[in-house]
């Protein structure tokens, strides 16, 4: 055998048990009393720590071209950068460019990523143009291992929205080939008019962000969607939500029956949107902005009672410099935050320890949730005999202070930059290997593997995750 966890205290989305983890070529191979297994090459004391599955981020944007600039993780260190935070798998999107086929944008990641990634990755597809031939492509996409797409329903200057016209016909053909559509839900005439009042008057610092993407017009284009979706009797997964009437939406949708998922990530469950008033307010710009404390506290409630099923990332690693592009105009800061590394352990210290989630539910909502929804499991996201040996130990005694230095990446800021944190990952195991080991990563590159996907009938028929 080749590693025996001993004494943790493993934790399902359901339990937790004081147990010894035995793993084998990359698997699960026991889990009870480490006596009556075989002896292992190597050997972990857990005593005092969890065991969780390892993390899944379900949204990161590593490497990605996006309003003129490139973000500046690397799949392999980007990946390393993940490991470091406690996560074992990373979903990133394919955007499908202006004129070309979504396939040639999966080709042209897969070429990106394998031979580098450091964990393993799943791919969405993110398809910016309803062509005949982009919506022909459907069925072979989900068919490859890619069941989940992305459309926005913003960005239309820039060349990335689907209209609603557009969004039909795509979720009808995803729906019959048992894929899950997604929307980024923003409603694009409000910004756009609200953008150019503001402008109008020369209001053009950071905060204007936020002042022009109020929560109305993100729960205006989620209502649209649930609709969309309704009427199409179609699943649903709903990217990064802000806000606390997009909660109310999605628990009412729930509550009927409907097969709709969302997402929130660690920046809205944590930051308001006054760190876009602060004289580097405009690094922080995102989309959606950032909110205030009454949306954040709406989605720790949502997160705990079980409406928002899932905790990204949305990684989008801009510089400083790239951020700097708009020290005249709000409108023109690249959109996304840097922070996958801080995911899991935000989401053990900022919920966990401060009592807002159990840690059953940090298991579910940074893991098996996420390989569940996106058909990963139970081969990801599920400690049980069979599954990859994707593990996390975490101590939940360390503390820490975020800083970015030492990032794998050469980003130079972090949102979160000087938050304590209070338990941290000391171990990450992927596929049974050690890559992480107090901070430091120990695994190779190009040692993660892209992962199929397929989407159980279950989650596409009710809400199952
Ligand atoms: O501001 C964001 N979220 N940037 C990344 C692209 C996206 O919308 O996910
Ligand atoms: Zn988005």
């Amino acid at each position: 055998m080749d590693l025996l966890i001993k004494n943790g205290k493993v934790v399902w989305p359901h339990a937790t048990l004081e147990a010894d983890i035995a793993i084998d070529a990359g698997k699960v191979v026991g889990i009870g009393h480490g006596e009556v297994f075989p002896k292992a090459d190597h050997v972990v004391d857990a005593e005092g720590k969890f065991v969780v599955p390892g993390g899944i981020d379900p949204h990161v944007h590593m490497h990605q071209p996006f309003m003129g600039v490139t973000a500046v993780d690397d799949f392999d260190t980007g990946t390393m950068a993940a490991a470091i935070g406690g996560t074992t798998t990373v979903i990133d999107f394919a955007f499908q460019q202006k004129g070309r086929l979504p396939m040639d944008a999966i080709n042209a990641r897969r070429k990106e990523a394998d031979n580098k990634v450091v964990i393993d990755y799943a791919i969405h597809s993110n398809l910016i143009e309803a062509s005949d031939e982009a919506i022909a492509q459907i069925p072979k996409i989900i068919e490859y291992g890619i069941p989940s797409f992305k459309f926005f329903m913003v960005y239309r200057k820039e060349g990335l929205m689907i209209d609603d016209g557009n969004l039909i016909p795509l979720i009808e053909e995803i729906k019959r080939n048992n894929g899950l559509a997604g929307c980024h839900t923003e409603n694009v005439a409000m910004i756009e008019y609200l953008v150019n009042m503001a402008l109008r008057k020369g209001n053009r610092s950071p905060i204007y962000h936020a002042l022009t993407r109020p929560p109305l017009n993100e729960a205006e284009a989620l209502n649209r969607a649930l609709y969309i979706t309704k009427f199409l009797d179609a699943a649903f997964y709903d990217y990064h939500l802000s806000v606390k009437e997009g909660v109310e939406l999605i628990r009412q949708a729930r509550k009927e029956g409907r097969p709709v998922y969302c997402e929130t990530t660690t920046h809205y469950l944590t930051l308001t949107e006054d760190m876009l008033k602060r004289p580097d307010g405009l690094n922080f710009i995102c989309s959606p902005p950032l909110r205030t404390r009454e949306h954040i506290e709406a989605l720790w409630q949502g997160l705990a009672d079980g409406t928002i099923s899932a905790v990204a990332s949305d990684q989008a690693a801009f510089t400083l410099e790239h951020k700097k592009m708009g020290k005249d105009s709000f409108e023109k800061v690249p959109n996304g935050l840097p922070g996958m590394e801080f995911r899991v352990p935000i989401l053990f210290s900022e919920g966990v320890q401060k009592g807002r989630i159990s840690i059953n539910r940090m298991a579910a909502v940074s893991s098996t949730n996420v390989a569940k929804i996106f058909g990963l499991y139970p081969k990801k996201g599920a400690i049980e005999i069979g599954s990859d040996a994707d593990l996390v130990i975490m101590d939940p005694k360390a503390e820490k202070k975020i800083t970015i230095d030492n990032c794998p990446y050469k980003i130079d800021w972090s949102p979160f930059e000087g938050m304590k944190l209070k338990g941290s990952p000391m171990m990450t195991i992927s596929k049974g290997k050690v890559v992480v080991e107090n901070g430091k990563f120990v695994g190779k590159v190009g040692a993660g593997e892209f992962v199929k996907g397929k989407i159980s009938e279950e989650i596409l028929k009710r809400p199952a995750a």
